[in-house]
């Protein structure tokens, strides 16, 4: 049975792979994309958003934009990473689809209780003011979401400063609460996403898929390479939202451990910083959980088997030849 999933994303790079893996994986059932306010401002990766589901084929699926700034916070973008788009790299597609009407905290609380309790997980791989928003505007969704898998945080590790990382960093007091509502929270951070290099044999096997999509992305890895080589001092560039994605297709690929995690928000140095504590066992009954350990090599595989099965969706099919009626002996002339 596929997981059933909300992504909820700010395009960006490695929002736009999480998106591509989501879509081409047979283990994901994708009910909704939202967008929140993250690399880009909320227009822009909205548009990236729309963007990348036009050049992938994807449709059926509703799209939202969301909370257009933090909860309490002023917009922080990552453009030194993403660029002036968002998306910087690739020529983007015009998007041949809008968002739907509803907000996207509506459009997640609806999808949430549209199905059946314990069946859908929430994939945030942005700033978290949307899923906080979404708790707290129906409470009653923290009980009947399966879980949140989130790419946020990290163990030890910041970027945006020593020890926050960007997704928690821009809005800590969202994360905050969602960190803190009692549903099981699966935090994807830097520690895991820094074992996800893009280097020189991911980058040929994605080449070698050889449509129209697996050239997206491959130039999106030029770009992005470009950027964490030159800020973040990187050979190649950590791909950091699609571990989200694979850890629910499969949790022995990104492999997770209950760890007590709670959110600074006030610290002098360290707001932003998701704090674990690594001392001993997890206490029965923790909710909360940390991914340590990629199999590097699955991984990227799953991101391969994706755009292998996306193909070329927007080149026209070749047209069949017409098959020639079957002769009747009888019909033959004599
Ligand atoms: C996270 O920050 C964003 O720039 C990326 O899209 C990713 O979600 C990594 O810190
Ligand atoms: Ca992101």
């Amino acid at each position: 049975m596929a997981e059933k999933i909300v992504l909820d994303c700010d395009p960006g790079h490695d929002d736009a792979i999480a998106l591509l893996l989501a879509h081409g994986d047979p283990g994901i059932e994708l009910l909704a994309v939202t967008t929140v306010v993250g690399n880009q401002t909320l227009a822009k990766v909205t548009r990236n958003a729309l963007s990348v589901a036009t050049m992938a084929g994807i449709t059926g699926v509703p799209f939202a934009a969301g909370a257009d700034r933090p909860l309490l916070r002023e917009i922080e973008v990552a453009a030194d990473i993403h660029g002036e788009s968002g998306l910087d790299g690739p020529e983007l597609p015009e998007p041949a689809f809008g968002v739907v009407g509803a907000h996207a905290v509506d459009l997640i609380v609806e999808t949430v209780l549209a199905h059946e309790p314990g069946t859908v997980t929430l994939v945030p791989t942005g700033g978290l003011t949307n899923i906080a928003l979404a708790a707290r505007r129906a409470p009653e969704i923290v009980e009947r979401v399966k879980r949140v898998v989130l790419m946020g945080g990290g163990v030890g590790v910041g970027n945006r400063t020593a020890v926050a990382e960007f997704n928690i960093a821009i809005d800590p007091e969202a994360a905050d609460i969602v960190f803190s509502a009692g549903w099981e929270v699966v935090m994807v951070g830097l520690d895991l996403t820094h074992q996800a290099v893009a280097g020189p044999e991911v980058r040929e096997a994605i080449r070698a898929v050889g449509t129209g999509p697996a050239r997206f992305v491959d130039e999106l890895l030029d770009f992005f390479a470009g950027t964490y080589r030159d800020v973040q001092g990187f050979d190649a560039p950590p791909v950091h939202d699609p571990c989200a994605v694979a850890h629910v297709i499969d949790p022995t690929v990104v492999r997770a451990v209950p760890v007590p995690l709670v959110v600074e928000t006030t610290g002098r140095y360290t707001t932003g910083m998701t704090v674990a504590d690594l001392r001993g066992p997890a206490p029965e009954g923790c909710r909360t959980y940390a991914a340590r350990e990629l199999d590097h090599g699955r991984f990227w595989d799953l991101v391969v088997g994706a755009l292998t099965r996306i193909g070329d969706p927007t080149v026209a099919a070749p047209v069949a030849a017409p098959v020639a009626a079957p002769v009747v002996a009888s019909e033959q002339p004599a």
